[in-house]
């Protein structure tokens, strides 16, 4: 073994300060019925599994993100997202679990009764700021001016950026990696595959990261639910990179070295797809398993695609990511059940 070699022995020093929110492992387990009805081997990673409020990738990264926000001192965690945000819901939780204030700024407009994630956030005592009718890139802009007028007010914000996807927040994913690398192990299972949703890029970079501090395991195969084909792939490189340095890692990512299948988008980021919607049903009515109509339906249907094409051998792993509180937005159609 090298000295490189050798740090990997230990995955958290490797891989820096890190706060437990998590109940890791999660578990890893069979889809047997599923498996039969789509004619390939799926296994499950559940980081769907969790307390309600801390359900989904976005804690792995929340994980490193607050470490990062405590060695700062800060007191405040600031972040974006659209109004049925897993992350935003992720960060809220995060926040009342520690004790720090959280400030949202949310896309979108109050419709009805509070529902879904914003219902979430808000039981979480998040401040929210909804701001009707923005684009994404007004948003960001937005958060950078109230982390401002924050430290005018004598607070210690921390900024998180969209999704929590910064170098920072995807080792939490490369953990994740490492992680479901034990379980596969123990099992003496050898996916070709690891399916999941992708959409602000860090998971996707970080399961990357993972699997190169290993040197091998399977591929890594995003499902879009947002973005243009090259945009995205370019934005996982970019953090792969920069988290693989962060972890002592020379090692660098191109666009061409990720893969991002775009075919399951539908018009746009949140509007449900048929395709998507059928996948949620199956897994449902097949396993008792909830996925949701905006990133792991998706990433689902992805996956029943690929395996439809003869293209899969198998096994695969499908990593939920979560999202299930969308299920419960009352404003989000067409209907799931016919
Ligand atoms: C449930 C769920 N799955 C997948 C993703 C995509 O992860 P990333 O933004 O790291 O690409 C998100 C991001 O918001 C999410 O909430």
């Amino acid at each position: 073994m090298t000295k490189t070699d050798s740090r990997w022995s230990s995955p958290d020093e490797a891989l820096g300060a890190r706060v437990e929110l998590t109940l890791a492992p999660t578990p890893l387990h069979a889809l047997p019925r599923f498996s039969q009805e789509i004619g390939v081997e799926v296994w499950a990673k559940r980081d769907d599994i969790g307390p309600i409020g801390l359900l989904g990738n976005k804690v792995r990264k929340l994980e490193f993100l607050i470490a990062d926000a405590q060695r700062m001192d800060a007191n405040v965690l600031v972040t974006v997202g659209a109004v049925q945000s897993n992350h935003a819901r992720t960060t809220a939780c995060a926040a009342a679990m520690l004790g720090l204030r959280c400030v949202l700024i949310l896309g979108g407009a109050e419709s009805g009764t509070p529902s879904g994630n914003y219902l979430l956030d808000r039981l979480f005592g998040a401040e929210v700021e909804l701001v009707a009718g923005a684009a994404w890139d007004e948003l960001e802009p937005m958060l950078a001016k109230k982390c401002r007028d924050l430290e005018e007010d004598g607070q210690r914000p921390y900024l998180i950026p969209a999704g929590g996807s910064t170098p920072v927040g995807a080792l939490g994913l490369a953990r994740g990696y490492l992680e479901l690398a034990e379980q596969l192990a123990a099992r003496s299972l050898t996916p070709e595959l690891i399916v999941h949703a992708t959409s602000s890029g860090g998971t996707q970079a970080g399961l990357e990261v993972g699997r190169a501090i290993l040197r091998g395991g399977p591929r890594i195969l995003g499902v879009a639910v947002a973005k243009s084909p090259g945009v995205l792939e370019a934005e996982v490189a970019e953090i792969a990179t920069n988290a693989a340095r962060l972890a002592g890692l020379e090692r660098t990512w191109g666009s061409g070295e990720v893969a991002i299948d775009h075919s399951q988008q539908g018009p746009a980021y949140g509007v449900p797809t048929d395709a998507g919607q059928a996948a949620i049903r199956l897994l449902a009515r097949t396993e008792g398993i909830l996925t949701d109509p905006v990133y792991s339906g998706k990433a689902l249907a992805g996956l029943i695609d690929q395996g439809g094409s003869g293209s899969l051998r198998g096994p695969v792993v499908f990593w939920h990511t979560g999202g299930t509180p969308a299920l419960f937005d009352s404003n989000l159609g067409p209907p799931l059940i016919e």
